[in-house]
């Protein structure tokens, strides 16, 4: 039995299709059952469903509380049986109560070197600090913003040339290579959330696990 995920996005969908495609190619040991989007205009349910996925909307402009929106998101969730609730640019915070109920099956992938800029406007705020080095983070979703156990990291050199979209699309190109190799190795049981840490029966290759991206997408390396 493979484990099934459910995606939910709200937005382009591009680590929705780096996912499916590496489920279909087998690299995730798992398969996608259902996407959620809280947008009904997201693109990324036109992938969804160009990839023959079910889809759904819970679109949060339509309840009254968060509460009532996570009640029904949760429902969605349910009726697909996800062993793992994956966050694909999926825009909104959720509250304590949603984060302990889906705890330890909960996973996102943040467009920054956490924890270093959380929230918003991460490519922008990285090239104000100045910094060299920038990238993304797959993480365990916990109660706090952006703040759960690290899963895995890709790391991207800022160059002087950079400016917000040229720095997003190498991020962007760095997550859909980092994001299925972590589900990969939760789908195989590799690693699991303890408590406020991550507990790893078998701990990946560090290349893997610290992803090393250079400008080229194609030519990405790793430390040896
Ligand atoms: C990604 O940069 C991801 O890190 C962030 O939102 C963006 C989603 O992009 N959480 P996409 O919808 O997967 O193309």
């Amino acid at each position: 039995m493979t484990d099934r995920l459910v995606v939910l996005i709200s937005g382009r969908g591009s680590n929705l299709q780096a996912i499916q495609d590496a489920c279909a190619r087998g690299q995730i040991p798992g398969r996608i059952v259902g996407v959620i989007s809280n947008r009904p205009e997201a693109a990324g349910l036109e992938i969804a469903r160009r990839a023959g996925l079910p889809t759904q909307v819970v679109d949060h402009r339509l309840f009254s509380s968060r509460e009532d929106f996570e009640i029904a998101l949760s429902e969605a969730i349910a009726k697909w049986s996800g062993d793992w609730i994956v966050l694909a640019g999926f825009m909104r915070a959720f509250t304590p109560s949603f984060v302990d109920r889906h705890r330890g099956r909960l996973v996102n992938i943040h467009p920054s070197l956490l924890p270093a800029f959380t929230g918003l406007h991460t490519h922008r705020r990285a090239l104000q600090a100045g910094v060299c080095w920038h990238g993304a983070t797959v993480h365990f979703v916990t109660a706090e913003l952006d703040g759960g156990p690290i899963i895995a990291q890709a790391a991207v050199p800022v160059a002087p040339e950079d400016d917000e979209a040229t720095l997003a699309g190498k991020v962007l190109a760095a997550e859909h290579r980092l994001y299925p190799q972590a589900l990969a190795w939760l789908c195989r049981g590799q690693l699991v959330l303890d408590g406020e840490s991550l507990r790893w029966r078998e701990f990946p290759p560090m290349r893997e696990r610290c992803l090393l991206a250079t400008h080229s997408e194609d030519s990405a390396c790793a430390p040896r």
